[in-house]
């Protein structure tokens, strides 16, 4: 049952949790997962041992999760969590699925691996605030992409249309995860739909539900990591607080 589901964050695999909603019962999708980044071409990310990226947030990994998959075996998982999340939204609704091009062995990789045969609608670039690049062979990448796969029924909401298709959001710095969204990220995305009933797969420190209970929509969460579900968790009781001392 949904309801058992609903404005709770579940400690658990995206796509175990997902098979247990029922078909049609999400109005969106909205998720970053983790972008395979210690599968890495160059060096120091890919062994954990830092070097040049010693200052990267991610130099780690997740609390739970290497992003150090083989490149296939990504790929087949994240299809997999598109396929779920598609079965899961009703012929009205959409996925906000945000990544992360790269270059690896001198190629740009572009996701379309995954994406490809899913119902991409646009690609919103997502334009942050500066980088890091050591490779002296392409320019500093500044943007993040979110696909916009729609089923057929779907609109935003009246008048966000106007909004164009490259968005600035300086990314969140001050957060205990390792790669959150900016609360504002997601407010836009929100806000451009009718949503009621809004799912993040992925769900980290809680960004996409903080959003939710800011904008007056239902959220669930699904999160590997205890510790990233204790930060989400306190971080939505900390919206909802504010809220009522608002009211
Ligand atoms: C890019 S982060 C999401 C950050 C989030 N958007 C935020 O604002 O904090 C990806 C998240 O996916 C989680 N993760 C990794 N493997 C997972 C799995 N199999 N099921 C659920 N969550 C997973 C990681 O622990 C990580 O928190």
């Amino acid at each position: 049952m949904l309801k058992d589901f609903l404005n709770k964050i579940i400690c658990g695999d995206a796509t175990d949790v997902m098979r247990e909603l029922p078909d049609g019962s999400i109005d969106l999708c909205v998720t970053s997962p983790p972008y395979n980044l210690k599968n890495s071409t160059g060096n120091g990310m890919k062994d954990g041992r830092g070097g040049k990226w010693e200052n990267a947030a991610l130099v780690k990994g997740y609390s739970h999760h290497n992003d150090n998959m083989p490149h296939e075996e990504y790929v087949k998982w994240q299809r997999e969590c598109l396929t779920e999340m598609m079965r899961l939204i009703g012929d009205d609704g959409a996925i906000f699925y945000n990544h992360k091009w790269r270059v690896q062995a001198g190629l740009l990789q572009d996701r379309s691996d995954i994406v490809g045969g899913f119902p991409v609608r646009q690609i919103i670039i997502w334009k942050r605030a500066g980088g890091l690049n050591f490779n002296p062979g392409y320019f500093l990448p500044t943007y993040e992409v979110i696909y916009l796969i729609a089923k057929k029924d779907f609109k935003l909401a009246p008048k966000a249309n106007a909004c164009g298709d490259v968005w600035e959001f300086v990314q969140e710095m001050k957060n205990g995860h390792p790669a959150p969204f900016p609360v504002a990220l997601i407010d836009r995305i929100i806000t451009s739909t009718t949503a009621q009933v809004i799912l993040d797969p992925f769900m980290g420190s809680g960004t996409t539900a903080v959003s939710a209970v800011k904008n007056g929509r239902d959220y669930i969460g699904i999160e590997i990591s205890p510790e990233y579900c204790k930060l989400a968790e306190d971080r939505i009781a900390a919206e909802q607080n504010q809220i009522r001392m608002a009211i």
